[in-house]
This record gives C-alpha cells, sequence and structure tokens, in this order.
C-alpha cells in the first residue's frame, strides 16, 4: 500500500513541477514582452503591426525598405527572396533600430518550397495524416534556408463548391478529415520546436467561411449560419490551433454581413476566448482596406479603426495602421491598451521562435534542396493522392510490353502539373509522365494534340488518330493548366476545357482501350466523356513527382492509393455538392425520382415525384466522398456492434470483416459514417468519424473494429451548447460514403 501512495505522490510531484516549469518558462516570456514593450516608443508598436510586401523579383533592396527597418517601423515581410536581402535587413532589424526587434520574413510555402508535393486537395485525398506531415517538414527544412520562417498555410477552408478555384488548396468537405490533416501540417511545419531553426511557424488560414463563397466566385459573400461556422468551418482551425498554430490569416470575405478582418465576434470572443489562441492574426492581402469597398467602412481610417477593435494584430501589405493609428489614438478611438495587446501577441510569437537569439537564417550546409529523401516523399504523396476512379475490364495496372501512345497536353507540361501557388518549384526538377516513361525505357510513342489545356486547334488530330490506331492502349494526360485553378481562377463549367473532349471521343473511336490521367486542380464533370474512356486515374496536380508516380502506378509497381476528399458532381449545376447534407422533408429517392426524359407531355404537376433531385440529372453523384478503387476487390460483412446502447461510461466497438475477394495485396481505407437521427437542430444524413487503412494479401480476411464514445457524437446545437442529445443513431462502415453497410444504436 505504502510504496502505491509513495508511488502516486512521486507522479503528482513530478506533475505539480512540471507545471511549475511550464508557468516559469510562460511568466519568464510574459515578462520578456512587458519588459520590450515598455521600451518601445509608439511609431515602434505601430511598426510591428506592419506586414510589408516585396517584390520576389526585386533586383535591389530598396534603400527607403531598409531605413523603415532602421526606424523599426517594420514588423514582419512578405516575399523577400534573395538571401542575401533576409540577411542584410535582419541585420538592420537586429543591430540598427531602436530595440532590435527581429523581423519575421513570410512566404506562401502551400504544397512545397522547391520540393513540390501534390496541390493541397491532392493531399487531402492520401488521407494520411504521416504523408501531410513529411509534406509540410520538407517544406519548412526547404523554405527556412532561404530565410522563410512563416508561411501561410495550411488552408483549412471546407469547400463544397468545385467552381471555386481555391478548392485546390482546401482540404476538402469534410471537418473530420480537414481536422486531421490541419494538425498534420502544423506539426509538420513548425517541427518539434519553433525555435528550431528549420522551424516555420504555421499560418490557419482563411478565418472564416472563404469557402463558402456564393456561387463559387472567389472573394464572394458568405452566409453561415452560427450553427454550421460552429460545426462545419471551425473545426479544422480549432485543430490547428491545438497542434500549436502560431498565427491566423483572416479571410477576404464578410460571413453574415460582416468582414472576417472587422468581425469582434470571431476575432475576440471565438477565436481569443473560446478557442484560447494566444498568437497573432495576420489580415489576407489589403483585407483590412477593403473592408470600404465591403462597405463596412467609410474609409481606410475607420478601416483600421475596425480591424484593430476587432483584434487583428497584423495588416499585410495596406497601410491604414501605420498611417491612421495614431490618429486614431489621439481622437480616443482606440486605447494605447489596445495597442499593447496587438504587438504583445507579436512579440509573444517572436519569443517563441527564438528569433531574438538566433534571428539569421539557417545556413546549415545539409540542407540539400531536393534531396532524393524529398523526392522520394513528393513522389509517395503522389501515389497515395492519386485516386482511381475507373477501371473497366482491369485495363490497369499495365504490362511493360504494351504499346502506349501517350497523348494530351499535360503530358509533359512540367511547370504545369506542380498546380497553383509554386513559385519557387523548378520546373528542370519536374518529372513529368513522359520524362518517366523515357527513363524507364518504357514502349511509347508521344504525340501532344492540344498544346494546352484550353487549345481548341485540331490541327493534330489525324495524326494522333494514325499513332492510336498503332499503339494498344492510349494514355490521354489531360486536365486544366495551373492557373485555371488557384485564388480569383473560379469556372463556372468545370469540364475539361479547350477540345480535349473532342479529341477523347475521336480518339474511343479507333476500339482501343483509352486511359484517361486528369490533372486537375478540382473535379472535372465527365458527363461528356465518361463512356468513352475505359480508365479515369485522377492525379491533380501531383507535383514535381507526377510523372513517376504515374509511371508506377500505370505499371503496378505500386497501387493508386487515393480516396475522394470531395463528392464528384455529374454537372456544375449541382454544386454545391456535399455528402453530409441535411435530409430535408422530402428526400430523394430512387422510387419518387421522374427523369426529364419520361415526363409525359402535359403532366399534372403533383405527378412529378415530389422530392429534393434534379428532373435532368437526379440527385446522385458522379462518385461520392470517400470514392476510389485501388488493383484488388474487398467484401464489407459481418458489421457488429458490441452493444446497441451507448452510455456515458460504455462505448460501443464497432467491427467489420473485410476481405480481400481479388488476385492481389492491396489496401483499403476503412471508413466509419455516424448519423444523429433527430437532434435540437436538424443533423446531417451521415458523417465521418474515423477511418483506418489496412493492407490485405489476396484472399485474406481481417476484422477492423472502431471504438465509439460520446464524444463523436457531440455537436453544437442551436443554442451553441456542446454536446450530444439522448436518441438514436445509424453508423455506417465501408468504402465509401454511399456504403449502405449499416446498424443502429441509441444514446442513453
Ligand atoms: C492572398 C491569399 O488569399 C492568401 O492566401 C495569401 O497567403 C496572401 N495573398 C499572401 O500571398
Amino acid at each position: 500500500m505504502r510504496t502505491i501512495y509513495a508511488f502516486l505522490l512521486g507522479i503528482i510531484m513530478v506533475f505539480a513541477i512540471g507545471c511549475e516549469k511550464e508557468k516559469k518558462v510562460s511568466n519568464q516570456l510574459e515578462y520578456n514582452i512587458e519588459e520590450l514593450l515598455s521600451k518601445m516608443t509608439l511609431e515602434e508598436k505601430i511598426g510591428q503591426l506592419n506586414l510589408r510586401g516585396t517584390s520576389s523579383r526585386a533586383k535591389t533592396l530598396s534603400e527607403e525598405l531598409k531605413q523603415k527597418v532602421r526606424e523599426g517601423k517594420v514588423g514582419a515581410l512578405l516575399n523577400v527572396m534573395n538571401k542575401e536581402y533576409v540577411d542584410e535587413l535582419q541585420r538592420i532589424a537586429v543591430e540598427e533600430s531602436p530595440n532590435k526587434i527581429p523581423l519575421i520574413f513570410s512566404r506562401d510555402v502551400i504544397h512545397g518550397f522547391k520540393t513540390i508535393f501534390p496541390i493541397p486537395l491532392g493531399m487531402a485525398a492520401s488521407w494520411d495524416e504521416e504523408v501531410a506531415k513529411n509534406s509540410s517538414r520538407v517544406a519548412a527544412i526547404e523554405a527556412s534556408s532561404f530565410g522563410i520562417r512563416w508561411t501561410f498555410a495550411p488552408m483549412l477552408d471546407i469547400a463544397k463548391d468545385a467552381r471555386w478555384g481555391r478548392i485546390a488548396e482546401s482540404p476538402g468537405e469534410d471537418p473530420y478529415l480537414a481536422s486531421q490533416l490541419a494538425r498534420a501540417y502544423v506539426e509538420g511545419f513548425q517541427g518539434d520546436s519553433l525555435s528550431d531553426p528549420t522551424s516555420l511557424i504555421a499560418c490557419a488560414k482563411h478565418f472564416i467561411g472563404y469557402g463558402a463563397a456564393i456561387g463559387g466566385r472567389d472573394y464572394n459573400t458568405a452566409i453561415i449560419s452560427k450553427e454550421q461556422l460552429h460545426n462545419t468551418y471551425l473545426p479544422p482551425f480549432e485543430s490547428a490551433f491545438k497542434a500549436g498554430a502560431q498565427t491566423v490569416m483572416t479571410s477576404f470575405n464578410e460571413v453574415n454581413g460582416i468582414p472576417a478582418s472587422g468581425d469582434k465576434e470571431l476575432l475576440t470572443n471565438i477565436l481569443r476566448k473560446r478557442l484560447k489562441f494566444d498568437g497573432f492574426v495576420v489580415s489576407d492581402w489589403n483585407s483590412v482596406t477593403e473592408m470600404v469597398a465591403h462597405g463596412y467602412a467609410e474609409d481606410e481610417k475607420q478601416a483600421a479603426e475596425k480591424a484593430i477593435d476587432a483584434g487583428l494584430n497584423m495588416e499585410m501589405t495596406s497601410k491604414s495602421y501605420e498611417d491612421n493609428a495614431k490618429e486614431l489614438l489621439k481622437e480616443n478611438k482606440l486605447s494605447i491598451n489596445q495597442i499593447d495587446n496587438m504587438v504583445r501577441d507579436i512579440l509573444r510569437v517572436k519569443f517563441r521562435m527564438g528569433l531574438f537569439k538566433t534571428p539569421y537564417r539557417n545556413k546549415n550546409k545539409d540542407v540539400e534542396i531536393y534531396s532524393s529523401k524529398h523526392l522520394e516523399l513528393a513522389k509517395e504523396a503522389a501515389i497515395k493522392s492519386s485516386v482511381l476512379l475507373k477501371n473497366e475490364n482491369n485495363v490497369l495496372p499495365l504490362n511493360k510490353k504494351t504499346k502506349v501512345l501517350i497523348v494530351g497536353p499535360l503530358a509533359n507540361k512540367p511547370r504545369e502539373q506542380l498546380g497553383t501557388w509554386t513559385f519557387d518549384g523548378d520546373k528542370e526538377h519536374t518529372v513529368t509522365p513522359v520524362a518517366s516513361f523515357e527513363k524507364n525505357n518504357a514502349n511509347f510513342e508521344f504525340i501532344e494534340g492540344l498544346t494546352y489545356s484550353r487549345d481548341t486547334n485540331k490541327k493534330y488530330f489525324k495524326e494522333v488518330l494514325t499513332k492510336a490506331s498503332n499503339a494498344d492502349v492510349v494514355l490521354f494526360i489531360g486536365g486544366e493548366e495551373a492557373i485555371l485553378s488557384g485564388e480569383a481562377h473560379s469556372r463556372a463549367n468545370i469540364n475539361l476545357p479547350g477540345a480535349q473532349e473532342e479529341l477523347i471521343k475521336e480518339l474511343a473511336k479507333i476500339k482501343k482501350p483509352v486511359i484517361l490521367i486528369i490533372m486537375a486542380g478540382r473535379p472535372i464533370t465527365l458527363q461528356n466523356i465518361k463512356s468513352k474512356v475505359d480508365v479515369i486515374l485522377m492525379t491533380w496536380h501531383p507535383g514535381t513527382m507526377g510523372g513517376d508516380a504515374i509511371y508506377d502506378i500505370l505499371f503496378g509497381i505500386k497501387e493508386p492509393k487515393g480516396r475522394l476528399p470531395i463528392t464528384w458532381p455529374k454537372v456544375a449545376g449541382q454544386l454545391p455538392l456535399y455528402y453530409n447534407h441535411k435530409n430535408t422533408g422530402r428526400p430523394a429517392s430512387s422510387k419518387e425520382y421522374v427523369h426529364i426524359d419520361s415526363i409525359p407531355i402535359g403532366a399534372w404537376q403533383s405527378s412529378l415525384g415530389n422530392t429534393s433531385h434534379y428532373l435532368d440529372v437526379g440527385y446522385e453523384p458522379e462518385y461520392p466522398f470517400g470514392f476510389g478503387l485501388g488493383y484488388t476487390s474487398f467484401e464489407y460483412s459481418n458489421l457488429k456492434l458490441s452493444t446497441t446502447s451507448l452510455t456515458d461510461d460504455n462505448n460501443i466497438i464497432a467491427s467489420i470483416d473485410i476481405t480481400n475477394t481479388g488476385e492481389r495485396a492491396g489496401e483499403e481505407l476503412v471508413q466509419l459514417y455516424i448519423q444523429d437521427v433527430a437532434g435540437n437542430i436538424t443533423r446531417p444524413v451521415k458523417e465521418l468519424k474515423g477511418y483506418k487503412r489496412i493492407s490485405l494479401k489476396s484472399k485474406e480476411k481481417q476484422k477492423v473494429t472502431f471504438e465509439i464514445t460520446v464524444d463523436d457524437l457531440k455537436y453544437y446545437n442551436n443554442e451553441l451548447k456542446y454536446g450530444v442529445e439522448k436518441g438514436k443513431f445509424n453508423i455506417w462502415i465501408g468504402a465509401n460514403s454511399a456504403s449502405k453497410v449499416k446498424e443502429k444504436f441509441v444514446y442513453e
């Protein structure tokens, strides 16, 4: 007994000492901040709130900028890409400025710096936190060697509308998956310690609702109910903050009439008080002064007042704080306490980054850009992100002897396959599919057919068709050039642009198997061509190693492992489309659905099946959320719950048997969905609550289990209370969100 007491006492003491230590560190940190703050002039304080933009292509270092830094009027810099300029500006800051406060150098390092990984939507298709974490660690190591210590990533905007160009940068439509990835990205960027010279501080963006832009038009208004905000849009941010993300960026858009950059409820009550965020908030590019165009501020001065009052610490590129803060203080529209608080948050992060001790960039000679390890990780990510959507007659994998005709505008476009937000990846290091076929001495011929994705010139069609008739299979690599997705690049039609569809239709007439590889920043509508091709492989914009990844998948060296992180629409008119929608009082059903062509002429109004669907395309997507094929097949059977009654102290273990029924070993991503049948507010038809990846040999069977706890069922109700009500629940375990393998339980 005594030993047990001694042991417990020991544990308590260790814990108490640990807490005390933490307190001391934090007290010391706060002390350092106060000490520094007490020495700073008002100009310097306002300077810390200034994130100054520069051009990464600048050929000289401007005297004006140097002088500003010398006077302590800049807190951070954006896009300084010349290492010597970085060193010189930091030297001026820490040697010549009044209080020697170091600068933070920032850049959009979104899905890789030099070694480019698949676009974030592709990374989300990997459903693999390890892959996500590796990608951001590699990006941090490479970027920090250029002096960058702050990246504007991860982008955590839930996106349900593929017309929106920035869906390419998003983690997709699901808050659970996005939250897992958010944590992984932050851990990768920030590394083991913020003061490690290879650590980049992460910036969770865009806070908030940017992905809910009406009509998928970039920058557009968002209307989001409080309940949706808390249940759908905030969770990935919460996860990023829990993982320690040091900064957050406000979004360009307004939500329910208030632009995010001036939203006090959002930036103070939700962010600081509820989510306990203690880093700093940065605006998006000019998003403070854009509040004038929004009609939320009469002029830039009022915009600055509203943003500071809301709790926005650092203004990116526009200068409304710099120009107006002093006057706003004089007029008592703002208090010095508010300014001090803004500065405290920024200094806190600078101290945590160790910049006062190690202000200069990581000059460690060992940092190898494009190292073989980095390239290997990028290739693995591209394989894990690629989603096989169709593989009729098992055309894939190909046999090495197969004579392949490679066609298409993206088959050999090193720049395009890197995708959006890749300023630094060099195309010379990029492996295209054609380069990989060459390197591997594959049996192939290549003709582009169309020179870029929007090309409508059919002059090469004849030659393409002649070559196609001499080949065993046709490999069409098309999609969207990088510039067709990303910021401000929304599209109303999201099919393959240019004459790609026409060329595919012509190729189909030759009666050789046609493999379609899509490199794009969003799902592409396939209605005109789906039946014309045998294989559809979505690789997104796969990054530096895309070609090698594709080669390995095509020839079965590796299996495509991606699963859709978004619902794939049949036509753009279905958007926004997402699996975790509400049911309506008249849910769509195959029994009631009447296709537009089967409506009798002069039909009576009420004969049309009054449910929630489109007359022309029905209610189903092209492919459901979570969908993706491999090179084998799996059967799900025997779904069992350890109990059908969940209580606060009795969890449910749900188990299912999965058998590899195919001839090859393979991996399966087993997904768990739950529906709260009735709630204090209506609940989604189902929600992702877990996933597990398993590997099975041919004919092998494995039991997969998930533990369901009360926490998995909690949500924000109409009074914004987080909890769960007693009642009925449905549960599905399957290969995607359309799985029909279902059980029930109650929470009592
Ligand atoms: C505007 C974009 O919205 C944001 O995501 C990006 O980080 C900034 N520009 C800085 O380039």
